[in-house]
């Protein structure tokens, strides 16, 4: 309480008064969501209860996409990032390669809004598109990233994320597995030839992507890769010609 007490004297934003920030705090709203946005990678992202709070990991989760693509597919010209939520993998990645064409979709139209404020506030050329996985993409990409939901439904997490983070954002059925075996079952029709995939995941499910993604990509290079905290978060999918 006292670090976010600390934070909102930092960021509070002149317009709410910090009286009525502490007492919403004490009534166990994320500090975040009182101060409206959030640092992610240098960019501003702003976040309201119908987007996920950006995490650490998932900056990580960038900067490993940013270096494969400097690495194994420089000439990268379309990226995907599917569940975008605030569309913070897609303003950060687009301000690392600008020449990336970059889109950006989600099944939430609520979550889109924000997306969409983040972008212009950006000042980022990104594409929206609102859709259930690949529903709406019409697209072929050079790369996909995506942090969807990955919580199993009876996964006990802490009462700050349960009441106040949008469950469309946190859970996923079929032991929190269902978004990876859906996306890499479907994504064959909107990929390139040549490919780079990324995947933040749950600490626990590793193997078992591994195993899905071997069973649809034998030959493709597949790289599981542990957080700052040395659990286990990517994954990385590498089809391409390059060593
Ligand atoms: C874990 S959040 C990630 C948000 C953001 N990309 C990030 O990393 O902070 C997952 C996102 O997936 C979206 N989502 C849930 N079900 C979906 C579906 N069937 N199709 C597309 N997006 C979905 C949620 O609305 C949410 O914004």
């Amino acid at each position: 309480m006292e670090e976010d007490i600390k934070y909102l004297k930092k960021y509070l934003h002149p317009d709410i008064s910090l009286e009525d920030a502490i007492k919403r705090l004490e009534n166990g709203e994320p500090v975040q969501y009182i101060v409206g946005d959030v640092n992610f990678y240098g960019n501003t992202i702003k976040v309201n209860k119908n987007v996920l709070i950006p995490r650490r990991e998932t900056e990580e989760l960038v900067e490993k996409t940013y270096n494969y693509i400097k690495k194994y597919l420089p000439n990268a010209n379309k990226a995907l990032d599917l569940c975008t939520g605030s569309g913070c993998i897609a303003i950060a990645l687009k301000k690392l390669l600008p020449n990336l064409n970059i889109d950006a979709s989600d099944i939430s139209k609520d979550a889109l809004e924000v997306t969409q404020q983040n972008v212009d506030l950006n000042n980022t050329d990104i594409r929206i598109i609102q859709s259930d996985l690949f529903n709406n993409i019409d697209n072929k990409y050079d790369v996909i990233i995506s942090n969807p939901p990955y919580i199993k439904e009876d996964e006990e997490i802490m009462d700050i994320v349960k009441n106040n983070e949008p469950h469309l954002a946190l859970y996923a059925k079929d032991n929190g597995l269902y978004f990876y075996k859906k996306i890499i079952q479907e994504m064959s029709k909107y990929l390139n030839k040549e490919f780079i995939v990324s995947f933040e995941i749950g600490e626990s499910q590793g193997y078992d992507i591994i195993n899905i993604v071997k069973e649809y990509y034998p030959e493709a290079k597949v790289l599981l890769e542990q957080d700052m905290q040395h659990l286990d978060r990517f994954i990385f999918i590498i089809n391409t010609q390059s060593e």
